[in-house]
């Protein structure tokens, strides 16, 4: 629970005498708030659509500070974590809240890689799929599905469980990405390598056949661990929020992670780095811009330039200056530098960047802008963007889901304000 301040936020209203007195916490970073937690019993809710204004819970995990373009995890800068660590110690920091000692991390590593593989019978799930169903679909059954083959670890309540049910999402996230990629493409199943780190072995079932076996770039697999790694917690965004509500039911952890999968597909959440490459292709040419920029400013239009813009980032998104270097380290790699779809990316964030409406409302490019170039360079069908994104994401809903259960928690129900009719009288058919 955040520290009390000692303040106390007076409310008002309009023809009642005795202001509403609400305490006020200060959390370790960030603004102060408001507790209106009680205002129920003073026959009042607050109002606040799409949650701009409401914390919904304590945590200690992540810190966004969005008007200075900072991002933290348990305390440490996003540009460091990128710079000196990796996905696999990202998501032992998160979970436990402290970096790992040299031996707490072998053995961290060692474990994930003891659960790569999924139950030989969940390979079946996957026949009851059309060949054409989006690996997003196939995600949500899948990662749901999990749960009927761990009836001994689902007791949300004992430490154990929660600790092997985590170790389970991060190492089979993968392996079911990967397989929804190779069902689509009616090619076999490859089964995990654990000789291989995090982001070579997904890259290895992904592109690797029975037939011929699959070198992995070391440059192309720094790449895809930072995309990981950028992805891995958010605070208290849709999917994460989604986790955290369908945690406070008690539901179990594989229930909670497939409905955050489902919150996530969405366009205007993970799902912007497919619609990312799918605005560009569908610009075509860089002479076309600025006719997409007219679109995307005009009121009447419901086009957005995707990739910009964040509920909470009013500056550049720490991650998205990251992802940009990564991604020119993968075009030149690759020798794809000159690729126009980069191109066009480039002058779309620069006419943006220089353009007064973008100004004014503070649209900045996002991480998605960036990573959604990156994964079509190394290969990445672009109905996967929002799969990688789900397996980076994953430690981070599960470090919420573990925060929320490990303390006392309500379920999360907010409240509404009803406009629709008052009460009448059911009115019978021959009457209407
Ligand atoms: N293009 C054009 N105008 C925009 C855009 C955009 N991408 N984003 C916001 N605006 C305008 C919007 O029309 C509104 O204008 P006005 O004040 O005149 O009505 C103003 O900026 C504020 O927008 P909002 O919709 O109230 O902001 P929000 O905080 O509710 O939405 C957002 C944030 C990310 C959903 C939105 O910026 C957006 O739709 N961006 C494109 C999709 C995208 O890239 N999403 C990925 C987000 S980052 C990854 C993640 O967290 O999942």
């Amino acid at each position: 629970m955040a520290d009390a301040t000692g303040k106390v936020a007076r409310l008002l209203i309009d023809g009642v005498n005795e202001a509403i007195e609400l305490p006020m916490y200060s959390g370790s970073e960030g603004p102060d708030v408001i507790d209106v937690g009680k205002l129920t019993g003073q026959g009042y809710f607050t109002y606040d659509p799409g949650f701009v204004s409401t914390a919904s819970c304590d945590s200690e995990i992540t810190y966004i500070d969005g008007d200075a373009g900072v991002l933290l995890h348990r305390g440490y800068p996003i540009e460091q974590l990128a710079e000196h660590s990796n996905f696999l110690e990202l998501c032992y920091l998160l979970l436990n809240g402290e970096l790992p000692s040299a031996a707490e991390r072998d053995r961290f590593v060692d474990t994930i890689g003891h659960h790569t593989m999924v139950h030989e019978q969940l390979r079946a799930f996957f026949q009851g799929f059309r060949r054409d169903a989006h690996p997003m679909a196939i995600m949500c059954g899948v990662i749901g599905a999990l749960s009927v083959f761990y009836h001994d670890s689902l007791d949300i309540d004992d430490l154990e469980h929660r600790r092997i049910t985590a170790y389970r999402l991060i190492a089979k996230m993968p392996t079911l990405a990967a397989m929804s990629f190779k069902y689509s493409q009616g090619e076999p199943f490859i089964y995990p390598r654990n000789d291989l780190s995090y982001a070579e072995n997904f890259l290895h079932m992904m592109f690797a056949t029975p037939c011929e076996d699959y070198q992995v770039n070391p440059i192309i697999a720094k790449a895809m661990d930072r995309i990981f790694l950028l992805h891995a917690d958010h605070e208290q965004n849709a999917s994460t929020s989604t986790v955290r509500l369908a945690g406070s039911t008690g539901a179990n952890p594989f229930a909670c992670i497939a409905a955050g999968i489902a919150a996530l597909w969405g366009p205007a959440h993970g799902g912007a780095n497919e619609a990312v490459l799918n605005m560009l292709a569908e610009i075509g040419d860089e002479k076309n811009i600025d006719k997409y920029v007219a679109k995307a400013k005009d009121k009447n239009d419901p086009f957005r330039l995707m990739g910009f813009g964040h509920r909470v980032y009013k500056n550049y998104d720490p991650r998205a200056k990251v992802m940009q270097q990564t991604c020119h380290d993968v075009l030149e790699e690759l020798g794809v530098e000159d690729n126009p779809t980069l191109r066009m990316a480039q002058r779309l964030e620069k006419i943006a960047l220089e353009d007064e409406y973008f100004i004014e409302k503070k649209l900045y490019p996002n991480v998605d802008f960036y990573s959604g170039t990156i994964l079509k360079a190394i290969g990445i069908p672009v109905e996967m963007f929002t799969v990688i994104f789900a397996t980076g994401r994953t430690p981070g809903w599960i470090a919420h889901w573990n925060e929320m259960i490990s303390s006392p928690y309500r379920i999360g129900r907010p409240r509404q304000l009803y406009r629709g009719p008052s009460k009448r009288d059911y009115v019978p058919m021959d009457k209407r």
